[in-house]
This record gives C-alpha cells, sequence and structure tokens, in this order.
C-alpha cells in the first residue's frame, strides 16, 4: 500500500465515522459456511420486490442504452398527484441517504449546530459532520421515546438542521402529532427540520401517526419529509428515494447539486410500478404487523427490554455484548445489526423478516445466549 495520498485528503474527511453497509450475503456465506441466511440487517422488504415493479424493470432494460429522464418526471408527478403538492415540491434522491447528503451539502457551514439524536441513523451525524457541523446528539429516553424537552432545549442554542427519523431508526418508536409541533415550533427561521420517515408507510396506520405533511405545511419553519421505496415498496437495490420540500427554492438547490442522472431508467420504473402496487404494500404491511408483534412478544418474554416499534425491526437491550451475540448468530446464518454507539453496544437491532428467518433467528438467539460468554 502506498501511503503518498494520504496528505491530500481533507482532515475532517479522514477522521468521520465509517458507515456500517452490513455485511454481503456472499462475504457470510464464504466465511461462516452456511447454507440459509436470514438477512436481518439492512430492515428490507421480506417479500422483495414486488410483481408489478419487477415486470417495469425488466421492460426498462431494452431502454438501457438511452440515458434516464434526469427530472424523474413522471415518478415526481406521480408522488405529486398521490401527495397533493406540486411536482416541484418533490426531489428524488439515489436512496434517501443522498437526499440527506445533498441538504447537509446545501445548507450546512462550517461550525453550525446540527441536532439530532442518539442511538440514530449514523448517516444523520456522518453527512452534517462531513460539512464541518457541531453535531449535538439528544439521547433517547430510558423507554426509547423522544427526549423533546432535550431537543427543544439543544434546539434554542441556534440551530442549522434538527435531523431525526420518525418512526425512529434504530429503536423504532415514533414522535406523536403534539410533540411534531412542539419540535417544529421551537425550530427558529433559521432552522431546517428534516423529518426522516424511511418507515412512513409501515407506521402510518397507527392511531396516534402524525400527517407530518398536512401538519408541518401549517406551520412556518422550513421542512423536508424523506422517504423511501427501499422498505415498505420492497426496492432497496434500485437506490429510490424522494424529499417533499416546503420551499422549491430548497428544492431547485438540490436540483443543481445532484448529478444529472441520478436515478437510473430501471429504477424510476420500477418506483413508478410500484406505486401502483397496493397488493404487494399491504401484503406487505400486515405481514410485518403481525410478525412484528409476535417477535416482540417472544423476546420480551424471554427478558428482553424491547423497544416499541411502529416499523420494521426491533431494537432490544440483550445484557451483553451485542457485537459478540452478533458474531454467534452469523455462524447460525443470521445477520442482524449490533449496535456499536456509545452507550447502546447491549443492544441489537433485528429486521423482521419472513416467518421461517424470525423463527431461525429466535431459535440462533437462544442458543448464543444459552452459551457461556
Ligand atoms: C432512517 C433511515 N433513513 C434513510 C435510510 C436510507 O434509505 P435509502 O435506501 O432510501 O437510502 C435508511 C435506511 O436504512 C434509514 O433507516
Amino acid at each position: 500500500m502506498n501511503p503518498s495520498s494520504l496528505p491530500l485528503i481533507k482532515e475532517k474527511v479522514a477522521g468521520l465515522p465509517r458507515y456500517n453497509a452490513g455485511l454481503p450475503e456472499e462475504y457470510v456465506r464464504d466465511h461462516y459456511q452456511v447454507g440459509h441466511i436470514a438477512r436481518l440487517a439492512g430492515n428490507e422488504n421480506p417479500f422483495g420486490v414486488g410483481r408489478l415493479a419487477a415486470a417495469a424493470a425488466s421492460a426498462a432494460i431494452a431502454e438501457l442504452g438511452k440515458y434516464s429522464d434526469p427530472e424523474s418526471r413522471r415518478l415526481r408527478q406521480a408522488l405529486a398527484d398521490r401527495l397533493g403538492v406540486e411536482s416541484e415540491a418533490i426531489v428524488i434522491g439515489n436512496g434517501s441517504e443522498e437526499l440527506i447528503a445533498l441538504l447537509c451539502r446545501a445548507t450546512v457551514r462550517g461550525g453550525e449546530r446540527v441536532v439530532t439524536v442518539t442511538p440514530s441513523f449514523l448517516l444523520h451525524e456522518i453527512y452534517p459532520a462531513e460539512q464541518g457541523a457541531e453535531v449535538v446528539t439528544v439521547p433517547m429516553r430510558a423507554d426509547f421515546s423522544f427526549a423533546v424537552d432535550e431537543i427543544v432545549a439543544a434546539m434554542g442554542q441556534g440551530c442549522r438542521m434538527l435531523l431525526l427519523s420518525t418512526p425512529a431508526n434504530p429503536v423504532g418508536s415514533m414522535l406523536n402529532g403534539s410533540e411534531l409541533m412542539r419540535l417544529a415550533r421551537a425550530a427558529g427561521p433559521e432552522t431546517l427540520l428534516v423529518i426522516d420517515e424511511a418507515y412512513y408507510e409501515y407506521a402510518r396506520e397507527e392511531t396516534d401517526h402524525p400527517d407530518a405533511l398536512q401538519l408541518l405545511a401549517g406551520g412556518r419553519a422550513p421542512f423536508v419529509l424523506l422517504r423511501t421505496f427501499s422498505k415498505a415498496y420492497g426496492l432497496a437495490g434500485a437506490r429510490v428515494g424522494y424529499g417533499i420540500f416546503s420551499d422549491p427554492h430548497l428544492a431547485g438547490a438540490l436540483d443543481r447539486l445532484r448529478t444529472p442522472f441520478n436515478i437510473n431508467r430501471i429504477a424510476q420504473a420500477a418506483a413508478l410500478a410500484a406505486l401502483d402496487d397496493s397488493e404487494h404494500l399491504n401484503q406487505s404491511l400486515a405481514h410485518n404487523h403481525r410478525e412484528r408483534q409476535r417477535l416482540a412478544a417472544e423476546l420480551a418474554g424471554r427478558g428482553y427490554q424491547v423497544a416499541p416499534s411502529t416499523a420494521n425491526f426491533l431494537f432490544f437491550a440483550l445484557g451483553r455484548d451485542s457485537a459478540e451475540v452478533a458474531e454467534g448468530l452469523l455462524r447460525q446464518g443470521v445477520v442482524v445489526k449490533p449496535w456499536r454507539q456509545p452507550g447502546y453496544q447491549q443492544c441489537i437491532r433485528v429486521t423482521v423478516g419472513s416467518r421461517q428467518d424470525n423463527d431461525l433467528f429466535l431459535s440462533a438467539l437462544a442458543a448464543v445466549m444459552a452459551a457461556p460468554n
């Protein structure tokens, strides 16, 4: 290895934490010599891609010789129609993670404060840090609900961006309407609210789930809601997310920053078709609801503290180092996400998978926890 390029790299980039994007299936298969692999680390939909999206993606292959629509017009219009907003208020990202990065590049200057929570989706910390922001992380409460008073206090000291997910990754709890509005009211005119609703479809049937778009549109704070086709729509590999912007100027700024053809043809076609596949979506949501309850009850029955989840994953405390337990699970072909942020290193996040994979996870966990550590 030749280290001569090291001095070229900006200090703030060299110092960034590395996002743990999980282990590829091939690695797990080769390294642990396992046949079946239960992929329960990435919050993917166990039903995978739906029939309509798969057909649309296949049809798009014939057109791959041509560039994609740089504006993703059909997809933006379809989303705008469903949401009752102008298509100028929608920006499509190569996954919603691209939009988080672009939002930080567009708005956060070095030294400015960005408030988020911990434990968190790590990109909510990495992308602001990349811009040189002071990232303030407010711990979730002991019962894994949002510490709204503390978040408001942290914002009160001047804040360029409040960036959090609800339902929250990794814990799964969500903000209710009054909590969301308290945060919106606490935001000054200089604060952008970025509400990451990657798990929106799973939570929207909950009785106290707030309609964030309606609530925030009635207020004064500039906001962006982020959603994705990666989770309930089963298109994680296609990389399509979208932002709903309160302000077309901000949407336009992201359009200038993104790469011109950021969403490929197959992805645009698949996402558009997935929007019409209510059967696939509804089956996915019903399965998730059933299996999440079953998994949560089983884990709680074993004495683990399980965070209340409205999403497609569960977060629970083991009382043992999560990396060791995850390693034991990997030997049985079960991939979960051991949490490594300080204060949560005895916690695991597990995706609600197929019934068979959930059973495999439960039996593997029992075996690992029974073994002496
Ligand atoms: C809270 C949250 N936001 C964003 C993402 C990124 O999703 P996408 O696949 O759309 O980039 C994830 C993925 O796990 C997530 O959990």
